[in-house]
């Protein structure tokens, strides 16, 4: 992990609100592994010290970028990011996900920007497996292609049924894994915290592994403010408080101790 002055490279609109800023940044891209993230601070951003995290959605040959969505403040002050600024980061953040048990039939499931950690998860791994990729509208839908050209099988849903089934990634998660009786498929997600839930307690329930990347707000990132914790069963059964910026963003499933 390091402070890094990254250059920017390129800066594109890639659908909907959603935007991929690809930056010169030998030392982060060298160490990350899919599922940290960088601590960004927004050039210009007048009055914020607060840096935004941002999962790692490529790193290879030095180069490294993230899929944002714009959302608030931050965000839309990034929109103005130009190719030649100087962007501070810092990075690789963040435990990743486990992929040492991923087996022979891994199930990813996107939610939004979500797909940013599972395309380069995808891109890491030998095996192919299928993966669930959900938005409100059709605008949410990225990254098909990334999936696709790596031979694995992508699911899409819409809410409104503009692209793919209509209604929610978890109904069409349901359906699979009814036909998948007599295995057990790792599960690796991403996306807000609903759709996190939703696929945690189906895992759960079936005796199923599922490491979601949990979605929490940050301010320092790197474990000092507290600002990002999450209550965690310990192997010993007793809750406790952990950091999601330090000792996650990736929990099993099994641990998460959600709010009521
Ligand atoms: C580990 C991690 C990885 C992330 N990866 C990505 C990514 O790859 N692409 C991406 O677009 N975003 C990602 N996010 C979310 C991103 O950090 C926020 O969208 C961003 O900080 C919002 O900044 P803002 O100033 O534009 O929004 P603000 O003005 O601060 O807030 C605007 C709205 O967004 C909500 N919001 C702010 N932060 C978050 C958050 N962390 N989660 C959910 N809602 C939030 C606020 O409650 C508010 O409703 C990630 C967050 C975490 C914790
Ligand atoms: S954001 Fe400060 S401890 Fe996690």
């Amino acid at each position: 992990m390091q402070i890094e002055k990254a250059i920017v490279r390129t800066h594109e609109l890639v659908g909907g609100d959603y935007r991929e800023l690809v930056l010169d940044a030998s030392a982060t891209a060298a160490g990350s592994v899919p599922g940290q993230f960088v601590h960004l601070r927004v050039p210009r951003l007048d009055g914020s010290v607060l840096r935004r995290p941002f999962s790692i959605y490529r790193a290879r040959d030095g180069r490294l970028s993230i899929l944002y969505k714009t959302v608030g403040r931050g965000t839309k002050a990034m929109e103005a990011i130009a190719p030649g600024d100087t962007v501070d980061i810092i990075g690789p953040l963040g435990n990743g996900f486990p992929l040492d048990e991923i087996g022979e039939n891994p199930v990813l499931v996107a939610g939004g920007y979500g797909v940013a950690p599972l395309s380069f998860l995808a891109g890491e791994v030998a095996v192919k497996g299928t993966v669930f990729i959900g938005g409100a509208t059709q605008r949410d839908i990225l990254c098909v292609g990334d999936f696709e050209s790596l031979g694995w099988t992508v699911q899409i849903t819409t809410e409104d049924g503009s692209l793919g089934e209509k209604g929610l990634v978890t109904q069409a998660l349901d359906a699979w894994l009814a036909e998948q009786q007599g295995t057990a498929p790792v599960h690796y997600a991403c996306g807000p915290d609903g759709m996190l839930r939703a696929v945690g307690d189906r895992a759960v329930a079936a005796g199923h592994t599922a490491w979601l990347s949990l979605d929490k707000h940050m301010g320092c990132g790197v474990g000092a403010c507290l600002a990002c914790v999450q209550k965690i069963r310990g192997a010993d059964g007793r809750v406790g408080w952990k950091r999601v910026c330090k000792d996650g963003p990736i929990f099993e499933a099994s641990v998460i101790e959600w709010d009521a």
